[in-house]
Order: structure tokens, then sequence, then C-alpha cells
């Protein structure tokens, strides 16, 4: 018996776990019921009388060396599972995860969505790949006209092109809708145009819409004063010059008075005191005509500006490439804009 129990002595310091099942193994083998200590606990009755006091000890002695190996061995395992799913100490603080940011450009096509909406326009949407009565004969682009290239398309076919302007969207609306129609038309268009500092082949447009009965170029002006003005602030002056779009007449281009110089003149209003924002006009009879909407009872006015000039403006951003290059570092400073 006391070479048996030397021999377990000598597994057990020899014993590596490298596992919570060799772990368990060794359990197995030394202290459950069929283990060979337990089965020299029952060796032990047979013992002679006068061995039974020192072998005893030595099995008792024996047992308990095996349950602290075991207990050492359950404690490095449990104690690597912790680390490895990260549950050591809750008490200690989170990692600061940073927020998403909104893009300065939907932070902006937000706000116009809000000042437009409070005077009753929705929200309408289209394809970014159309035909080319959506995008230009609906609008009174006749064939050959020389207004075609007043942007440049990016064809697909001669029939399909990127829309250049959401201009065709108005005309979606106008097709699928009886007036009384109130509405924006946010959204992407592109232009065969070099990049630079101030021009990019896609932008970002928000047009609007209003056909009702009676509707006269003093509502567009005073719809067109109070978005200038929610958008830049109550002492802002607008100012309209005449100016020409196929689909509308008369049109206008508008200025708004500079916000940065306050009308001294500054680099931004180049030293003229007015910038110029958007397009508009009294959406022409035959475009209305085209959507099948009767121009002896119904009239409109319609407009169009570039998301990424307000937002320059706003912000002062003084290079339209940074709206589509991703940089963190222009990004993140719009953390805290809504
Ligand atoms: N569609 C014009 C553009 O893209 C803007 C515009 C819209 C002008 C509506 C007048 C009326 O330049």
């Amino acid at each position: 018996m006391k070479e048996k129990i030397e021999s377990i002595l000598e597994e057990i310091k020899t014993f590596q776990a490298d596992s919570k099942d060799q772990a368990e193994e060794f359990r197995l083998h030394l202290l459950s019921k069929k283990g060979k200590i337990s089965l020299l606990f029952e060796e032990f009755r047979t013992v002679p009388v006068e061995l039974k006091k020192e072998m005893g000890q030595r099995l008792n002695e024996l047992r308990d060396k095996a349950q602290a190996r075991l207990d050492e061995f359950k404690q490095r395992f449990e104690e690597q599972e912790d680390s490895s799913s990260g549950q050591s100490d809750l008490t200690l603080p989170g990692d600061d995860s940073l927020p998403g940011t909104r893009h300065p450009l939907n932070i902006i096509k937000k706000q116009i969505t809000e000042i437009f909406s409070k005077i009753g326009f929705s929200v309408a949407d289209g394809p970014e790949i159309e035909d080319d009565w959506h995008n230009f004969s609906a609008l009174n682009f006749a064939p050959n006209h020389p207004a075609r290239d007043m942007q440049d398309t990016f064809f697909i076919t001669p029939d399909i092109a990127l829309r250049t302007h959401t201009s065709s969207v108005q005309v979606r609306l106008m097709e699928s809708q009886a007036p009384p129609l109130r509405a924006i038309m946010p959204g992407r268009v592109y232009r065969n145009e070099a990049i630079s500092a101030r021009a990019h082949c896609f932008f970002h447009q928000v047009e609007g819409l209003y056909v009702d009965k009676g509707v006269s170029f003093a509502d567009l002006k005073q719809c067109m004063l109070y978005f200038a003005r929610e958008m830049f602030g109550e002492k802002t002056e607008i100012r309209l010059r005449p100016s020409y779009f196929p689909f509308t007449e008369p049109s206008a281009e508008m200025d708004i008075s500079c916000n940065f110089c306050e009308g001294k003149g500054c680099n931004i209003c180049k030293h003229s005191g007015w910038v110029e924002i958007l397009g508009c006009g009294m959406v022409d009879p035959q475009v209305l005509e085209n959507c099948k909407i009767d121009s002896r009872i119904y009239s409109g006015f319609a407009f169009g500006m570039g998301i990424e000039r307000i937002t320059m403006l706003r912000y002062q951003v003084k290079d339209l490439r940074l709206f589509s290059e991703n940089d963190m570092r222009f990004l993140s400073q719009f953390r805290s804009a809504l």
C-alpha cells in the first residue's frame, strides 16, 4: 500500500492539465468513486490494525493533495475563461465608444426639409437613373434645344441618363397626382463636370413644387423669403434676378444678403453683398400640360437649390470635395450639430 501511495503522489506532482477537460480527467482518475484513491480507501479495510493509524494518515494526506491540485487546475481555467470573455472586473469603467455623426449635407437637408414641412410641403422621391422624358422633354427641353447643353449629362443610352436635377421628380409627381401639389424633392444629381473646389460630378439638390389654383409670383417670393430667413437668420434679405430655365416662365435666380459681412463686402459675396443660392420661377404652362394638368385652371411655382452650396455657406466650407472624401478630421467636426 505504501508503494501505491508513493506512486500516486508522484502522479499528482507530475500531472499537467492544459485544459478543463484534462482537469476533469485528473479528477476521474484519482478522486471519483472508481478513482485510484477511492479504491485505496476500500483496500484500507484490509490493512492490519497496527498499520491502520499510519496508513490512514498517509491516505488522508494523499486525498488532500490530490484535491488541492484539482482545485489549482480549476481555478486556473476559470480565470482564463473570465479574462477571455472580458468579464473579469465588472466595476471597471467601460470603453469610450464614439457615436456616429450626421454628415453635414444630411444636417442641412434635414433642416431644409423641416423648414418646408412647417408650411405644408411633403417629401417626394424618384429614381437617379432617369429617362429623357422626365429629365428633359417634359420640362420643355426640345430635342435640339441649346438648353440641353446647360447641364452636361452622363448618358447611359441615348434615352437614359443619370438625372441632372431633381426636376425629374416634379414631373413624376405632376403625372401621378392631381393638384393641389406641394412637395420638395431632395436627392443626388449628376453632371459631367471637372472636379474642383467649386464643382463636382455629383451633388445634392432640394427642389420644390407648388401647384394649385391661383398660385402667383408673389407666393413664390414670400415662400422664398420665409425659407431664407429660417435658414440664414431673420435679418436676411432676398433679391430676385431675371434668369432663364426652359421649364419656368418667368424665371429668376435668388440671392440672399451676405450674412458674413452683412453687406459690407467680403470674399464669400465677392464684395457685392449678395450670394446666389437658388433658381426658381413660375412653372411654364406647357410643362403643366405635358403632365396632363390643365394650365387654364392651375398655376404653380418651382425652385431648386444645391445642398452643398447652402452647407458651404452655413458652415463656411471652402472646398466642395470635402463632402465626399470621408475625412474623419472634417466629418467629426459636426459631432455636436443635430
Ligand atoms: N432644375 C434647376 C437646376 O437644376 C433648378 C430650378 C428648379 C430652377 C426649379 C427653377 C425652378 O439648375
